[in-house]
């Protein structure tokens, strides 16, 4: 059942490899990077307890040697504190130039691992064992890594391609309905962006995919990595077309501050409702048909999402607000704001060419819907 994606980079190219059981045979499989057989492990303690006694099992059927580290879970992590300390634990075990670091674990630990990597003795390589379907998919995949500053999200870091991906699927198993899910918002985002097949097979497989169908799992993944590989193949560093990568990300990132970074709204959750909206929003510029909006409401719905503002529980701040905080986000060039818009289904564009009144009328109408809602309870 693995599957394989290549990264074509000139000569930083590499696989991902997808399909259950992976971490079993990470040894065997990681094996002909390493320059003398030891690696280095960044974790999280929640994904340590879970499966890092299955990796170092992996690995020692090699005889590939594991030292560990196990940083606490959750985006308070991914800032200097845990980083310098992660940079210092490396120096410590002495990992050398040609050594190679692995980061074990999600979004966080994927990121922060891979920025230590990159400045570790100038640069060492790094494999990536994502844990989590949002890891999976998009994270893993690309070489972004870094950290968040106290001025906002992913503003410190580097662009460090992996050597190596593994994404084991059976690791799926262990994430909570939500947490999946969350992964999920990603998923449907590369259908809606620029593959209408995959958005009508998530249409079909989604419910099965999310009830455990190993295989429906592995396809999901490998489509979704296949496009991210091709994308980042044409645009390494997002000067072009990267940046459709962030459908329904400008609306998330309001959202996301506006609820303070917590658990009221997780990233995948958020890029969910943002993919909605942009939709939505496309509809309204005319560049659209309103079935779109509605079909993406309609899936993300189906597989018990968060799909409007409505969903989000507690207090938003007014549709002005939630606007300002768009204006903070890393797509902002000359200050003028850009947008994924998408012409259909599967369609997707940037444009810097949107009106801020347009954006208001959906904001102010989602935020109506959610008054609604309120009062019909
Ligand atoms: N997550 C968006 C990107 O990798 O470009």
């Amino acid at each position: 059942m693995v599957q394989s994606v290549h990264v074509s980079l000139g000569e930083r190219s590499y696989e991902v490899e997808i399909g259950p059981g992976l971490i079993d045979q990470a040894g065997a499989r990681i094996a002909r990077f390493l320059h003398r057989p030891r690696v280095a492990v960044v974790s999280d303690e929640t994904v340590a307890g879970l499966h890092l006694e299955a990796l170092r099992a992996g690995l020692a059927a090699e005889g590939i040697e594991m030292v560990a580290l196990a940083l606490p879970p959750g985006e308070a992590t991914k800032g200097w504190p845990q980083f310098s300390r992660t940079v210092e634990w490396l120096l410590d075990q002495k990992v050398e130039r040609k050594d190679v670091v692995v980061a074990f674990g999600g979004g966080v630990i994927g990121d922060l691992a891979g920025f230590a990597a990159a400045v570790l003795r100038r640069g060492v390589r790094f494999v990536q064992i994502p844990t989590s379907l949002l890891a999976q998919v998009d994270s893993s995949v690309g070489g972004k890594t870094g950290i968040n500053a106290p001025q906002g999200k992913n503003l410190i870091g580097a662009f460090h391609q992996p050597t190596h991906v593994l994404a084991d699927t059976a690791l799926l198993g262990s994430l909570t309905a939500r947490d999946f899910l969350a992964g999920y918002g990603e998923v449907v985002k590369y259908g809606l962006l620029g593959d209408a097949a995959f958005f009508a097979w998530l249409e079909e497989h989604g419910p099965e995919l999310a009830a455990g169908d190993m295989a429906a799992r592995v396809e999901a993944v490998r489509r979704s990595v296949q496009m991210k590989a091709d994308i980042v193949a044409r645009d390494e560093t997002e000067q072009g077309d990267r940046a459709l990568l962030n459908l329904g990300h400008t609306f998330c990132h309001a959202l996301e501050a506006a609820t303070g970074y917590s658990q009221r709204l997780l990233h995948g959750e958020g890029v969910a409702i943002g993919c909605a909206l942009a939709f939505e929003l496309s509809a309204r510029m005319g560049l659209c048909s309103q079935e779109c909006p509605s079909r993406v409401r309609a899936h993300l719905r189906e597989m018990g999402m968060k799909t409007d503002l409505a969903d989000i529980e507690g207090g938003l701040p007014p549709a002005k607000h939630l606007l300002e905080l768009m204006g903070q986000d890393k797509k902002v060039v000359d200050g003028r704001l850009r947008f994924i818009l998408a012409r259909d289904i599967g369609d997707a564009f940037v444009t810097a060419d949107v009106g801020k009144d347009v954006v208001l009328s959906v904001l102010s109408d989602a935020l109506a819907r959610r008054q609604d809602r309120c009062a019909s309870m």
